[in-house]
């Protein structure tokens, strides 16, 4: 396995559908009239997510995007993303709303969820159905655009409360995972804005932006991993295990159901990497 440029976004419709390297002059007679997600040639295996049965996570033509939420292991996502906003609000509306932390557990988990969300709408799109790929592309942004804007909002809020009331910073992992995490956020989405909505200031016409979506996406799940890890470390700030008893289980396994819903779902023709035999 080596890495190469010739991702899913620079090349055309056959040369996705066919695996073929970028302007590959002579297409395998075997892989031509290949669409139909049979994986039947070997070299369609890059489509196959990483785990689960080879073309359970792609979008078929015709499927509506909201499937996508689901499809292959992305029910366990789907669990997770709703387990996590559903659990705090149970515990934060049946204890005492303290303003300036209250709003920062509610807020995080809904951007959280949102985020994650954005995520499984994209993942089973391709090039071979370029149409539902802009859509999905489209309703991404917008959620990511959302979910940034919510967790700035929780950030806001839990560092007015350490300011108003002299509390000091980093004093758990969760804070301090919490800060990195955000701060890279805010980077990957200035990033992702640029590459999306306005490309051209990359050079080239907007064509280097293209070339620049596969560090958005290895970006995009490195800070998956982050905000998973600053979830399940919320577990053990004392508010959360002294004040709201929240079950010691129910933090990590929102974030575990999601790590293991949307991971295996990587495809990995989206970062460029093509087998070479
Ligand atoms: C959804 C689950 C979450 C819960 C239940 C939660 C809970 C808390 C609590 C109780 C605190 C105060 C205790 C402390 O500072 O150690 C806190 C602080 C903080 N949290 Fe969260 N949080 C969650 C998610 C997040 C996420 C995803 C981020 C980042 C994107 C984040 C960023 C922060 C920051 C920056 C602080 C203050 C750090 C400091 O200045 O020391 N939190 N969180």
């Amino acid at each position: 396995m080596t890495s190469s440029t010739n991702n899913d976004d620079h090349r055309t419709y056959a040369e996705v559908v066919d695996n073929r390297p970028h302007h590959s002059p002579s297409p395998s007679p075997q892989t031509n009239n290949n669409n139909n997600n049979s994986f039947s040639h070997p070299e369609q295996s890059e489509y196959e997510p990483l785990l689960g049965r080879p073309g359970s996570a792609l979008q078929s033509p015709n499927s509506p995007m909201y499937k996508n939420l689901y499809l292959g292991t992305g029910f366990l996502a789907l669990t997770g993303l709703l387990l996590l906003p559903i659990s705090l609000i149970g515990v934060v509306s049946t204890h005492r709303v303290l303003p300036l932390v209250s709003p920062h557990l509610l807020l995080q988990s809904f951007a959280t969820s949102i985020l994650v969300a954005a995520i499984l709408l994209l993942q089973p799109t391709s090039l071979s159905n370029a149409q539902a790929k802009k859509q999905a592309a489209k309703l991404h942004a917008f959620l990511q655009v959302l979910s940034f804007l919510l967790f700035t909002a929780g950030v806001a809020i839990i560092e007015t409360n350490k300011h108003v009331n002299n509390m000091p910073h980093f004093h758990s992992a969760h804070a301090a995972f919490g800060v990195i995490t955000y701060f890279i956020l805010v980077v990957q989405y200035l990033f992702g804005f640029t590459i999306y909505v306005t490309p051209q200031v990359w050079g080239q016409g907007g064509e280097r932006a293209k070339s620049l979506y596969k560090w958005h996406r290895y970006v995009g799940y490195l800070l998956l991993i982050l905000v998973l890890v600053t979830v399940s470390a919320a577990n053990w700030t004392d508010y959360v295990r002294k004040a709201l008893h929240v079950p010691k289980f129910v933090l990590p396994l929102a974030a575990g159901l999601i790590a293991v819903g949307v991971f295996p779902r990587v495809q990995k023709n989206k970062f460029g990497y093509v087998r070479v035999r």
